[in-house]
């Protein structure tokens, strides 16, 4: 073996070191968590509002105009308190070489949950995305996604882990240049146990008798096979639901199987699988432009769309023609964590008569309705 061989396997083995004990120290804070926080002894809730990039500063200004509208009284009342963070924005990321610039994050963090516009994540360099960045400084281990499709009878919802997995060592892999690279995939027992948890327990609190684990166990097999193995050990206190070990692949075929999909429930997922079958989810739900997300921890929480800042949007002058509904959709779920779910009915009933209805329609282009159209409608069904 020559010089330069020995010196990359010096190099990586110091590297792979650090990147353990890093994650070992990850898991023992995580097995030493605090009770999550419960909204129910909190009289005054501060929600902060991030606009982000491209088409997210369009969209967030509209959904909180719709929300200002649905929680007039709470505002006046002051059991809500409305607060915009600035500087979430590629910009100044950029500028100060920071995922989230540490004025950013302590602003955040005076907040109880988020609500965030969509931030462009480039692609390369050094900057990590500003989302992933967030779910692991706030530690916001489930993301939770639901789709519906009423006239299929689909009504999902996904548990993606959010924490860990291919995410959690995502830009610290090691390289040899010119002939190999490696990335880590992280799975611990505490990582796993929490969102298997929310995931049964969900299933239990709203009567779904069907959790599917979704894994690729069978090639991954220390990583996702702890995963699967640990949803089980969770199911077990969970007798009345059905727990179904399922791959990735197949999954995938089955979500645009008619008649089968349907029959599916409660997913819980691995980080990379999860966020990869919401896209699709969303797709069928009607686009990725419709659906929100939740990505909850046991203090924080932070609620946004699940596609992209549409940076072709913006270049092509279309910014105004965004549709809002993802993040609309990502308020109800805001509400319904903070216990306000008299309001988030309101909401989810006035967002399915505007689809029923379709009186205002959002195409993304000139053809089609504005984001501030849009909105509109939605305040005229409350
Ligand atoms: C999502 C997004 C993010 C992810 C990106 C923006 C980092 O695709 O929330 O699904 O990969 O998790
Ligand atoms: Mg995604």
């Amino acid at each position: 073996m020559n010089k330069i061989e020995n010196t990359n396997i010096a190099q990586a083995t110091a590297h792979f070191e650090n990147l353990l004990r890093e994650q070992l120290a990850r898991a023992e804070k995580m097995a030493n968590a605090q009770p999550p926080k419960d909204f129910k002894t909190i009289d005054k809730i501060t929600v902060g509002f991030c606009g982000g990039d491209g088409i997210g500063p369009i969209i967030m200004k509209e959904t909180r105009r719709v929300l200002e509208t649905l929680l007039a009284d709470e505002l006046a009342e002051g059991r809500l308190i409305f607060k915009d963070i600035e500087g979430l924005t590629i910009e100044n990321r950029t500028a100060k070489g920071k995922a989230i610039p540490d004025d950013v994050l302590a602003e955040i963090k005076t907040c109880d949950v988020i609500l965030k516009g969509p931030t462009e994540t480039p692609k390369g360099g050094t900057l990590e995305s500003a989302n992933v960045s967030m779910r692991r400084e706030l530690d916001l281990y489930a993301n939770v996604r639901p789709v519906t499709v009423p006239e299929e009878g689909i009504d999902w919802i996904f548990y993606r882990e959010n924490t860990e997995g291919e995410y959690a060592l995502g830009s610290k892999g090691i390289e040899v240049p010119g002939v190999l690279a490696m990335d880590f995939k992280v799975t611990t027992d505490c990582g796993t146990k929490r969102i298997a948890r929310a995931a049964f327990e969900y299933a239990r609190k709203n009567g779904k008798t069907n959790v599917a684990i979704v894994t690729k166990a069978n090639i991954m097999k220390k990583t996702d096979g702890k995963f699967s193995k640990l949803c089980h050990e969770v199911a077990a206190d969970y007798p009345e639901i059905t727990a179904e070990d399922w791959y990735i692949d197949i999954m995938t075929a089955n979500l645009i199987k008619k008649g089968r999909r349907s029959q599916f429930q409660v997913f819980v997922l691995p980080n990379l699988y999860g966020d990869i079958i919401t896209d699709e989810a969303a797709e069928i739900q009607g686009g990725v432009g419709t659906a929100g997300s939740a990505n909850i921890g046991d203090c924080y929480a932070m609620f946004e769309a699940i596609h992209g800042s549409a940076p072709r949007m913006m270049e092509e002058g279309r910014g105004e023609y965004a549709n809002p509904s993802s993040l609309i959709k990502a308020s109800e779920l805001l509400l319904r964590h903070i216990g306000m779910t008299e309001a988030a009915d309101r909401l989810t009933d006035a967002m399915a008569a505007c689809d029923k209805e379709k009186a205002v329609v959002i195409t993304n282009h000139k053809d089609g309705a504005t984001c501030k159209e849009f909105a509109d409608y939605v305040i005229s069904k409350l």
